[in-house]
């Protein structure tokens, strides 16, 4: 089964707790929660607080990708009720397998991400450790950017590997992911689509999710 993660990234967060209604309403599976900290990214988004301000408000699980650098630090301020994933970019984890367990340690389920550049076999020793691994389908930063269809070759080729190995993490991929291509990113082995601005700056987002999960 594909799942749908929309981005808060592209919401409006004067009323987020509506936005997430809206989707959760229509479908959508889980919040996907982009944190940046203008180190690890160049831009800034928000913290747990934000993240933390919808609990309560709504039963969606949330999905939590870090952009930032010295993520330990971190991690606990992000486990709550509601955090079914916390992934943490290769590229700023010196201790990635420490990490990865430690997450697991909190109870809720370990992803690693990769940026577009990054090779696979950057996780040849870690991908047993992680329940989810994201592919970056544009570089992380910002949302609304143009799709970098080498995501997928490579998603092809992790899900090639995920059969090799019998393991049994998910597939995740975010960034320039619309209506026009999702077909592609489904077929090529994607089981989490993360969709920021095709969802959240449509004129309405109930109804974006709901020609999102039409295409799965
Ligand atoms: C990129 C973020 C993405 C982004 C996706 O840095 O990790 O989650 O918000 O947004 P769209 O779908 O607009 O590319
Ligand atoms: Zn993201």
């Amino acid at each position: 089964m594909k799942l749908l993660a929309p981005s808060i990234l592209s919401a409006d967060f004067s009323h987020l707790g509506e936005e997430v209604a809206a989707i959760e309403e229509a479908g959508a599976h889980m919040i996907h929660v982009d944190v940046m900290d203008g180190h690890f990214v160049p831009n800034i988004s928000f913290g747990a607080a934000v993240m933390k301000s919808l609990l309560g408000k709504t039963d969606i699980p949330f999905d939590v990708h870090l952009m930032i650098e010295d993520p330990d630090r971190y991690l606990e301020d992000f486990v709550t009720e509601n955090t079914k994933y916390i992934t943490v970019h290769q590229e700023a984890c010196v201790h990635l397998d420490r990490t990865l367990k430690h997450i697991k340690s909190l109870g809720v389920k370990a992803g690693v991400a990769l940026n577009p550049a990054t090779s696979l076999c950057t996780l040849e020793y870690a991908a047993e450790e992680a329940d989810l691994i994201l592919l970056m389908s544009v570089n992380p930063g910002f949302g609304g950017q143009k799709f970098i269809p080498s995501a997928l070759d490579k998603t092809k080729a992790l899900s090639g590997l995920r059969q090799e190995r019998s393991l049994r993490f998910e597939i995740e991929m975010d960034g320039g992911i619309t209506l026009d291509n999702v077909r592609k990113v489904t077929e090529a082995g994607v089981d989490i689509v993360v969709a920021g601005s095709s969802v959240f700056a449509a004129d309405d987002s109930r109804a974006r999710v709901k020609e999102f999960l039409k295409k799965f």
